[in-house]
């Protein structure tokens, strides 16, 4: 049975993206800091749930370790976890700035380095990055945030190029504003401002965001890799 990994599964994208990943036939394998009962939110039996810090490096190759001897075969990762920590630059303390980057760009190098190993032997795999609009475009507020976004983008390129021959697609998906934890604290003004800006005139949804990734999954984007696609409502055009 073909597996899928995805960190921050507890809630919003992650969450959406299991669901959907296991509508299509997959087992999964998912991860946030805090327990969580993946098998009730999935009403599967064919999942299972880590309590990881992504930033825990031994835990993690422990783990990788316990898939690659499992009867599932790892196809593909999907490297969801993020966190903000928003303030303005000068008022930017160095645990917001260190945080920020050690979950969101860090992270993805320990999850992603044990996972290949494993897609290497089998010869295949998909890995996709959520990334953000905002590591595209930038957001005041958001430095550090921006910062770890647009270096997963980079991250992403220089690893589709070193994986193509190996048939591994490494691709970068850009979430815009979504209807999430995240978008539902915003006030009033802000959602009007944002809506302003983006051409379709309404958030997205976490399912459209994870059927963008259950495509690039698929055998149907073979060809596509090192790619930055935008889930956003035509807020950001390349
Ligand atoms: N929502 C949006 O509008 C939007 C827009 C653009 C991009 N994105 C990106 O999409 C991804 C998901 O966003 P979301 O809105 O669904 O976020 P969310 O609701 O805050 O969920 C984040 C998930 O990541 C987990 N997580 C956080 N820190 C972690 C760590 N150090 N180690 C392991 N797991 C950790 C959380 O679980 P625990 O807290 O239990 O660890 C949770 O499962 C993020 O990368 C975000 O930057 C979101």
């Amino acid at each position: 049975m073909k597996a899928v990994f995805v960190t921050g599964v507890s809630r919003g994208i992650g969450l959406e993206i299991a669901k959907v990943f296991s509508e299509d036939g997959y087992y999964i394998y998912g991860s946030s800091r805090s327990n969580f009962d993946l098998n009730k939110a999935l009403n599967t039996d064919n999942a299972k749930h880590f309590a990881l810090d992504v930033n825990d490096r031994n835990s993690i190759n422990d783990i990788f370790s316990e898939i690659a001897k499992s009867e599932f075969i790892l196809e593909c990762l999907i490297n969801n976890a993020g966190i903000t920590a928003d303030n303005i630059f000068l008022r930017m303390k160095e645990e917001e700035w260190d945080s920020v980057i050690e979950t969101n760009l860090t992270g993805i190098f320990n999850v992603t380095k044990p996972a290949v190993k494993i897609m290497v032997k089998n010869k295949f795999g998909r890995i996709i990055n959520i990334s953000s609009v905002s590591g595209l475009m930038g957001n005041p507020g958001q430095v550090n945030y921006s910062a770890s976004k647009a270096g997963i983008i980079g991250f992403s390129k220089s690893l589709a190029k070193e994986l193509a021959s190996r048939n591994i697609t490494v691709n970068t998906l850009c979430p815009g504003f979504i209807e999430s934890d995240m978008t539902d604290a915003m006030n009033e003004n802000q959602i009007q401002s944002a809506l302003e800006m983006i051409p379709t005139k309404r958030f997205g949804t976490s399912s459209e965001v994870a059927n963008t990734a259950l495509f690039l999954a698929s055998k149907n984007a073979n060809y596509i890799t090192g790619q930055t696609l935008s889930v956003d409502g035509g807020l950001f055009m390349h």
